[in-house]
């Protein structure tokens, strides 16, 4: 059974005014999406691989056959990373935290404001395409990191609680070369709701809310 490309959860144009509505089409439709081809067409090369969730191929990414890890860290990352942050951006999102993650923000940054400048702050200084991440361990704790490309936290043995993409395909179109404006923005967008299901799994041990394929 290939992936498959998950359908946003909301309209394209849902995100309006922080994210465009031909932004999402082009990133949802046509990036996503692309992953999601390139994966399953390098798992083609070994089917033995096909029935892995896609968490699982990029977790040991030394398992994976040296012909195809670089296409299943690129387009395995891809999907993952992507799948997640659609989920957990929403129409009239943002506001501040509430739950275990805002207690979790307030022990390790001390407040949400610090928390939200060292995050913008790290998305900014990943040079190129990237992700900029609030990534936690199975104890709880959780960090700010920054990866490159399509490199998940997940391949650093960390949990992605929630990630901003700073490829130049989520902003371009509408805030141009301004990275920390549209990083700036993007707070209006979150969904706490989500990420707090999703810092939920790690704290319980299910590390991993099932990814569609
Ligand atoms: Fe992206």
């Amino acid at each position: 059974m290939a992936f498959e490309l998950p359908p946003l959860p909301y309209d394209y144009s849902a995100l309006e005014p922080t994210i465009d509505t031909a932004t999402m089409k082009l990133h949802h439709d046509m990036h996503h999406a692309a992953y999601v081809k390139n994966l399953n067409a390098a798992l083609e090369k070994h089917p033995n691989l096909q029935s892995k969730s896609a968490e699982d191929l990029i977790r040991d990414l030394n398992a994976v056959p040296e012909d195809i890890r670089g296409a299943v860290r690129n387009n395995g990352g891809g999907h993952v990373n992507h799948s997640m942050f659609w989920k957990i951006m929403k129409p009239k999102g943002g506001g501040d935290p509430s739950g275990l993650i805002a207690e979790a923000i307030q022990k390790s940054f001390g407040s949400f404001k610090d928390f939200q400048a060292k995050f913008n702050d790290a998305g900014v200084k990943q040079f190129g395409s990237g992700w900029v991440w609030l990534a936690g361990k199975r104890s709880g704790e959780v960090q700010i990191l920054s990866t490159p490309n399509q490199d998940s936290p997940i391949s650093q043995g960390l949990f992605p609680i929630f990630g901003n993409d700073v490829w130049e395909h989520a902003y371009y179109l509408k805030y141009n070369n301004r990275r920390p404006e549209y990083l700036a923005a993007w707070w209006n967008v979150v969904n706490w709701d989500e990420i707090n299901k999703r810092y939920a799994s790690l704290k319980s041990g299910q590390l991993e809310p099932a990814l569609a394929r």
